[in-house]
């Protein structure tokens, strides 16, 4: 299974989402068979939902809360996301753990929340430019899949997405890719997450569509979950194409 997912960030209103999902809409590849996703900010879910999941494209939120409701202002739950039509949420994206605080033990609440709520986690992970030049790629990206020993096995997409690659323009190497990809899919079988290929993962970090089809002839890579290019529908509507 091939997946393609739109993380438009904190990015665009409300007329330039629905000029944005229209205009992909005309793009989509007849009969073609990947796994599309966008996850837009909170306030665009529900205008996205109505768009584009009559055509069969999933909708992501961002992140959420493990509560299902209380006194957090300025969050947002699971259910409430389920409310909206979203089918799973973005876990874990350096992002929210660089700038906002995201834990490993918190992130263990949230996957489980989401099960509860019938939502798909994607769980993004990856290296700092300080760790991977100190050698410590593969620790991290352990001690980040860890996490999995706790929550149990569920239905769950893993992006791989190398800090420094994010936003830069840098893309991973495709050894490196290589690498960590194979890394992490046999840590999701020691840690019983998969026992066989249906955990998809995805990489992440500038992906462009010239760079994405050498991207997918790596073993392991399902995928891209996509920022900068997600935000121009000829752009995104390429990469839906070339993941068939
Ligand atoms: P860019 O594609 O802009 O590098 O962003 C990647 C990303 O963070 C997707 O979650």
């Amino acid at each position: 299974m091939r997946c393609v997912v739109a993380n438009w960030k904190m990015n665009l209103r409300s007329g330039e989402a629905q000029a944005f999902c229209e205009d992909l809409l005309l793009r989509l590849p007849e009969g073609g068979s990947a796994e599309v996703g966008i996850a837009p900010p909170f306030t665009l879910l529900s205008l996205v939902s109505g768009l584009v999941r009559p055509r069969g494209l999933q909708v992501f939120g961002q992140n959420a809360h493990a509560e299902d409701k209380g006194a957090f202002t300025g969050e947002v739950s699971m259910p409430q996301l389920r409310d909206v039509g979203c089918s799973g949420v973005l876990l874990g994206h350096s992002e929210r753990r660089q700038f906002f605080g995201e834990t490993d033990a918190g992130l263990i609440k949230k996957i489980k929340a989401a099960w509860q709520w019938d939502l798909l986690p994607l769980l993004c992970i990856g290296e700092s430019l300080a760790e991977r030049d100190s050698g410590a790629t593969l620790d991290v990206l352990g001690r980040q899949l860890s996490i999995l020993a706790e929550t149990g096995p569920g239905p769950l997409w893993v992006a791989y997405e190398p800090v420094w690659a994010i936003g830069t323009g840098r893309r991973a190497e495709a050894p490196q890719v290589q690498e960590a990809h194979a890394f992490i899919r046999a840590e999701l079988i020691r840690h019983g997450a998969c026992t066989d290929y249906e955990v998809p993962i995805l990489y992440g970090g500038s992906v462009t569509p010239e760079s994405f089809p050498e991207l997918l002839g790596i073993p392991e890579v399902a995928g891209g979950l996509v920022g900068g290019a997600s935000l121009d529908p000829h752009k995104f509507g390429e990469l839906i194409k070339q993941a068939g």
